[in-house]
Formats: structure tokens, sequence, C-alpha cells
């Protein structure tokens, strides 16, 4: 089958090519998928996941992306719950080989079935920005109807998704990001917007939970603003700084097949949208992903016509 693959740790994007790889077998309670929508994220040419396995072991090349939209193709011994030729969505383990490639094998409980009136490329995008954003800001932010939430990169892949269940939640959305994301964040739904260019974030009165995707120093400064008692959610890695009252909690998402299935009803109830920039086939992935390439929501690679 063809496949995207990572070659060298050290080029990390840089080695990345379209091969010849041999299609990959169910394992217990697998399923092989035929992989017709996929996605990865930008920066996983850099987590030690990517290059080997859950016991340590090197497994360069490695196939990423860990996104899919496809057919179920096959099953594994004892497998369960999902049928051949049903349509499914959902997230991959980190470290087996991934999605940008024309079959994989996938834990069947990772995924969820695909209503057959959604687009795969619909299903692919929807899967780490919507199970990212509910479970930070339900299952780690414990945000209820009536708080205020504060969620950076509103205008970015997973910040978009934040802003929309965060709002359909009935919590009072307060976006950030750069002074050219304002319309975008608004238009996905956020109450209020906040340039990070231009405005100081200590300006911002006390929020019940920040959503963040940036880490680093505005992380840091966000926790000024959270009330006492309140979180901070970040999906960017771990904050070095605390504050008194304030729970900080860095978490990476899991598959969920319930998660799943709610959003995938709300995209179908017009209530959630999902955040495409690209579609790009299979032949086209590797310039796509080329960091210079820098696009505005998320590429999705458009793996069978
Ligand atoms: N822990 C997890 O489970 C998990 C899951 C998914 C993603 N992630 C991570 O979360 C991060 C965000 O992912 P994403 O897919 O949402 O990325 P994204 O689409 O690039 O979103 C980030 C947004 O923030 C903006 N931004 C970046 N730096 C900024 C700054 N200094 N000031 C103002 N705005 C700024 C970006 O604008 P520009 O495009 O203009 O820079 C973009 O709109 C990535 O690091 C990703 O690896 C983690």
């Amino acid at each position: 089958m063809k496949a995207i693959i990572l070659t060298d740790q050290a080029a990390e994007m840089a080695g990345m090519k379209l091969a010849e790889r041999p299609e990959p077998q169910a394992g217990i309670n697998d399923v092989v998928v035929q992989v017709y929508a996929a996605a990865m994220t930008g920066d996983e040419a850099s987590w030690p996941s990517t290059w080997v396995d859950r016991a340590g072991r090197d497994r360069t090349s490695s196939v990423p992306g860990h996104e899919l939209a496809g057919v179920v193709t096959a099953l594994g011994y004892g497998t369960t719950g999902l049928s051949l030729g049903q349509r499914v969505f959902g997230l991959t383990d980190w470290t087996r080989d991934g999605t940008l490639a024309e079959y994989v094998a996938v834990e069947a409980r990772n995924l969820a079935p695909l209503p057959g009136d959604v687009d795969f490329t619909v299903g692919a995008a929807l899967v780490m920005p919507g199970l990212t954003a509910w479970q930070g800001l339900f299952e780690h932010g414990r945000l209820r109807a009536g708080q205020t939430v504060l969620v950076h990169g509103a205008a970015g892949i997973v910040g978009s998704m934040a802003v929309q269940l965060a709002r359909q939640a009935g919590a009072y959305v307060i976006g950030t990001g750069r002074a050219f994301h304002r319309q975008t964040a608004l238009d996905f739904g956020a109450h209020d917007f906040f340039d990070l260019e231009n405005n100081l974030l200590e300006d911002i009165s006390e929020v019940d939970l920040v959503f963040d995707v940036f880490a680093g120093e505005i992380a840091k400064r966000s926790l000024g603003v959270v009330r006492a008692g309140g979180r901070l959610v970040t999906i960017a890695g771990p904050i070095d700084a605390t504050a008194a009252n304030t729970l900080v909690i860095d978490f990476v998402v899991e598959p969920d097949r319930g998660q799943l299935t709610e959003l995938i009803r709300q995209v179908r109830d017009g209530r959630l949208r999902t955040h495409i920039g690209n579609v790009v086939t299979l032949n086209d992935a590797v310039a796509a992903f080329n960091p210079a390439m820098r696009i505005n929501g998320k590429t999705i690679i458009r793996v069978r016509p």
C-alpha cells in the first residue's frame, strides 16, 4: 500500500516521504480500516511516541497521523462492535503506525460509526479537535453553564472547537489570538475576543476556566486571570508555574467512542462545524505538511477519492 513515512527523528518533517509499505494485519480486538480521509497534528514528528512502540523499541520509519475516517475491511480475532464494510472514524494509538496510509490497523474501541450522510473529510477533521476540546472543557475543566471560559487560540483548530462546545454548554466564551483572528473566533461563537498582540492579558477579569493551547509564557500569565478555585487546562505540555487555589492540568487526548458519537450528532444537527483549511491527496501530503506552508485550519488528506 501507499503510505507517508517519517524516516529520521532528527530531521522531523524534513524526513517525510511517500513510500510503499506492507498492508497491516488486524490483531486481537483490532479492525483494519481502508482510509478515506486522514489527518495529523503538525508537530507529531517531534513527539517521542512517533518513534517508539509502547515498550520503547525503535519503530523508525513510522507512519504518522492518528485521525481517520474510512471503511472496515478486516476484523481481528475476537473483535466485536464493528462490522465489515462499516463506515467509521476515530483516533488511533500514538505508538502504532498511523493513518496517512491506504490501510491502518486500529483497536475497534478507538472508533465510532460514521453516519452515511457525513463526508469522510468531516469525520477525519472532527476527531482530534472534537475529543480534545470536549475532554479539556468538560472532563478536566469541569465547565458548567453560566461559567466563563477563556479559550486561547480561539481561531485555531482545537480552539475553534472549544469555543463552539463551550458556548453550546451555556458558558460565556472569551477567545484570544492574534488581531486578525478576531472575526474567525467570533464566527465560531466566541462572545468576546481578546487580541493578544494589542491587549494585556492581565486586563481580563476573573474566569472560571482557561483552555490553553500555547503553554509557555502566555499560559503562565493566564494563571493570574483564573478565579480562586478555578482551573487552567492546557493541551500544549506542562506549565512551569503554579498558583494557589488554581488547579493546573495538562493532558493528552484519549479515544472515546461515546464522545465521538455525541460530536458527530452535533455536526449532523448543524450545531458544530469543523475547521478544515486544506484537502489534499496522499501524493501531495508531503508538500502540504511543509512547515513553510502555514494555513489556517486542519489539513485533511483525502486518501481515497
Ligand atoms: N494534548 C493534546 O491532546 C493535544 C491535542 C491536539 C493538539 N495539541 C496541541 O495543541 C496545540 C494547538 O493545536 P491546534 O491544532 O489547535 O493548532 P493551531 O490550529 O495552529 O491553533 C493555534 C492558534 O493559536 C494562534 N497562535 C499561536 N501563537 C500565538 C500567539 N503567540 N499569540 C496569539 N495567537 C497565537 C495560531 O495562529 P497562527 O496560525 O497565526 O500562528 C492559531 O490560530 C499544538 O501544539 C498541538 O500539538 C495537543
